[in-house]
């Protein structure tokens, strides 16, 4: 008999997400836990992203509307583009496996950082694509000069994240735009933006503003983060109208819920919110930083909604004395990083709670 599964499929680790929040009260007999490990908006969801999903859910029993033709027209006037230059999907997720599914075969490689995000590897080797990956630099960097020496005949698509998750580190606008001059115009460069909106740094280029002179960057954006709609799965991509088509002829119709639809347009207008997820997030980060650099551990330099911390000790225990004490954080052994814990910001109090459960850990 042949094998149920192609061997790739068969060698495949899946995805480990954060531990929920019940599942932990549970297991450890508590009861408030917190968690601090998706990377999630803590202030919520946006409220008129609510407000708008309460409404169209009288609608469900239709389909969508495949196109989502407001919301693309909505998010393509947000991010001065053309509608024809954006694409949806069900999260940035399902755009990463949409562009290796449209834009690569199984004989072309696709090149990684090392310890970043994993989705990028796990959907590769779902879809039997060979991939390279190449070590980040100190400081928990990408090694975007390495990267390029590491393009060969053989890449097809070289993923950025950038911010980096789990690192939260980031490069800019020249490290991007020298990285594009080395690199062949047929290797399509995915520059993951998911945490973009966090970025305040001006020395940052998003790809939305650098795509038309490179037609071969892809830019992702994501509403799971900065709108708080992690749990309604939308996320969109921007590059060239050409391959926008050629995405469209993968792409399953349905892709983007009605409700979905219909969370984008009201979270695009909920400038408010945005205000207080961004504020709120550079409050934690400064808080983090300044808590958790007394307890004799690194964090390296972050740019998005998490601090990544090197305990300088198995970090696994360390994860696990805060799941004891209700905090869940992210343990990155599976990234490579065995003494490193990633951990989002929360709420003035979750982060409290966080920095004190540390206190007691690592003192
Ligand atoms: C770098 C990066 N890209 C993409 C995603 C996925 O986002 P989405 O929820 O839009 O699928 C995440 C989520 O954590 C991320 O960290």
């Amino acid at each position: 008999m042949r094998p149920l599964v192609p061997p790739y499929v068969e060698t495949l680790k899946a995805y480990v997400p954060g531990k929920p929040i019940e599942e932990t009260e549970r297991e450890y007999g508590l009861t408030g836990v917190i968690k601090l490990a998706s990377n999630e908006n803590p202030l919520g969801p946006s409220p008129r992203a609510v407000e708008a999903m309460k409404n169209a859910v009288t609608s469900v029993h239709l389909y969508p509307d495949a196109t989502s033709f407001h919301l693309v027209r909505r998010l393509a006037s947000h991010l001065g583009v053309k509608p024809e230059e954006v694409v949806l999907g069900s999260g940035s997720n399902e755009l990463i496996e949409l562009l290796m599914r449209t834009f690569t075969t199984p004989e072309e490689e696709i090149l990684l950082c090392k310890g970043s995000f994993p989705a990028y590897r796990i959907s590769a080797q779902a879809h039997g694509r060979p991939f390279v990956e190449v070590p980040m630099r100190e400081g928990f960097r990408y090694d975007l000069v390495a990267m390029a020496r590491a393009v060969t005949p053989r890449t097809r698509m070289v993923f950025l994240a950038n911010p980096d998750n789990p690192t939260g580190t980031a490069f800019g606008r020249k490290d991007l735009e020298t990285f594009l001059a080395a690199v062949p115009k047929d290797v399509l460069v995915i520059h993951d933006e998911a945490y973009a909106e966090f970025v305040d740094w001006p020395d940052y280029a998003s790809g939305v503003e650098l795509f038309r002179a490179h037609p071969n960057l892809v830019a992702l954006r994501t509403f799971s983060k900065i709108h708080g709609l992690a749990g309604i799965r939308l996320g969109c991509a921007v590059m060239d109208a050409k391959l926008v088509g050629y995405v469209h002829r993968t792409r399953m119709p349905f892709n983007l819920t009605v409700v979905a639809q219909a969370a984008g347009m009201a979270a695009l207008d909920d400038t408010e919110h945005v205000r207080q997820t961004r504020a709120n997030n550079h409050a934690g980060l400064r808080y983090y930083e300044q808590e958790l650099l007394k307890l004799g551990v690194t964090l390296s330099e972050s740019h998005a909604n998490f601090v990544f911390v090197d305990c300088h000790r198995p970090a696994g225990e360390v994860y696990e004395q805060l799941l004891r004490r209700g905090v869940i954080v992210r343990p990155m052994a599976g990234n490579g990083f065995p003494t490193c814990l990633r951990i989002s910001v929360g709420t003035p109090s979750e982060n409290a709670r966080c920095v004190s459960a540390l206190k007691e850990i690592l003192s």
